[in-house]
C-alpha cells in the first residue's frame, strides 16, 4: 500500500512555483497576485482563506484578502467583484464558499471574469473543461489529477467510482476521469444520495473518489483488493480532549480500507494540501496568460 502524500507533493509544487516566481522577479516582471473574498465569520472558511494567503506569501505571490461582514448584500458583493475584475493588478481571485443566505451563489460566480476565475467555477470555464479546452480546472479536482499523475497511478480502462455530485468536486471529477488522456480514459460511475445498492458499485471499482463529508462512510467490505482510494472528505469532529476542540477526519475508514488498497490518500495530509497548491498553480497560469495577452 502506497500513501498518496499530499503534504509532500504540495510542498514540491510550491517549491517549483517559488523558483518560477524568483525568475520572474529577477527579470523585473510582475509577480502573480491572488485576491480572496470572504463574507462573514465562518471558522472553517477563515482558516482556509488564511492558508491560501499564507501560501501566496510563501511562494512570493502578492495577495489581497477582502473581508466583508455577514450582512453584506448581493449588490455590495457584486460591486466588489467588479472592482477585482477591473483591477489590472489582480491576476486571479476567488470568492470563498459558502456565502450567506441572502446572496445567490450562482449569480456571484457568474460575475467573476472567467480570465480571473482561478477556482474554475464560472460556467464558461466549467464548459471549457468538459470540452477539453484550456481552462482553470477547479483546485480540488486538479489536485487529485496531479497526485494520480505524479505517483503514476494507472487510470486508463479502469472503473472509477465517484461518490458525491457536488459542483466543486464530484461533478467535475466525473468529467475529468472520463476525458481522453492521462489521468483519464476511465469508465466512470457517478453515485449520489439516490444511488441504490452503492456497495455493489463500489466493490467493482478500481478507483474510488469519495467527496461526501460523512466520516467513515467507506468501509473495507465495500471495496475490492488493490483499490485506489482518494478521500476528499474533510469533517471536523468535536473532541474536547484536543487543544483545537476538534479533529479532522475523512469519508474512509482508513484503518481497515488501507489494508486492502494499493494507493490511498490520508486525511489530513492527502487531497487537502493539494487544493491550495493547485490554486497557486492556477494563479500562476492566470498571470502567464495575462502577460501573453498584453504583448
Ligand atoms: N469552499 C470549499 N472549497 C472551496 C474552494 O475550493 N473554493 C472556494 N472559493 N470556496 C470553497
Amino acid at each position: 500500500m502506497i500513501i498518496l502524500d499530499g503534504k509532500k507533493t504540495s510542498n514540491d509544487i510550491k517549491n517549483e512555483i517559488t523558483e518560477i516566481v524568483q525568475e520572474m522577479k529577477a527579470n523585473g516582471e510582475k509577480v502573480p497576485h491572488l485576491a480572496a473574498v470572504i463574507v462573514g465569520n465562518d471558522g472553517a472558511s477563515l482558516t482556509y482563506v488564511g492558508s491560501k494567503v499564507r501560501a501566496c506569501e510563501r511562494v512570493g505571490f502578492e495577495s489581497t484578502m477582502v473581508r466583508l461582514p455577514n450582512t453584506t448584500s448581493e449588490t455590495e458583493l457584486l460591486k466588489e467583484i467588479k472592482q477585482l475584475n477591473d483591477n489590472p493588478e489582480i491576476d486571479g481571485f476567488i470568492v470563498q464558499l459558502p456565502l450567506p443566505k441572502q446572496i445567490d451563489t450562482q449569480k456571484v460566480l457568474m460575475a467573476v471574469d472567467p480570465d480571473k476565475d482561478v477556482d474554475g467555477f464560472h460556467p464558461t470555464n466549467f464548459g471549457r473543461m468538459a470540452l477539453d479546452m484550456s481552462t482553470f480546472i477547479p483546485a480540488t479536482p486538479f489536485g487529485i489529477l496531479e497526485l494520480l499523475d505524479r505517483y503514476g497511478v494507472e487510470t486508463q480502462g479502469k472503473h472509477t467510482v465517484v461518490i458525491g455530485r457536488s459542483h466543486i468536486v464530484g461533478r467535475p471529477m466525473s468529467i475529468l476521469m472520463g476525458r481522453k488522456g492521462f489521468p483519464g480514459n476511465s469508465t466512470v460511475t457517478l453515485t449520489h444520495s439516490h444511488t441504490k445498492n452503492i456497495t455493489q458499485i463500489t466493490s467493482q471499482a478500481d478507483i474510488i473518489i469519495t467527496a461526501l463529508g460523512v466520516p467513515g462512510f467507506l468501509k473495507a467490505e465495500m471495496v475490492k483488493d488493490d483499490v485506489v482510494i482518494i478521500d476528499v472528505g474533510i469533517t471536523r469532529v468535536p473532541d474536547e480532549s484536543r487543544e483545537r476542540g476538534y479533529y479532522i477526519t475523512g469519508d474512509v475508514d482508513f484503518e481497515h480500507v488501507s489494508k486492502k488498497a494499493s494507493y490511498i490518500t490520508p486525511v489530513p495530509g492527502g487531497v487537502g494540501p493539494m487544493t491550495i497548491a493547485m490554486l497557486l498553480k492556477n494563479t500562476l497560469l492566470a498571470r502567464e496568460r495575462h502577460r501573453a495577452a498584453a504583448k
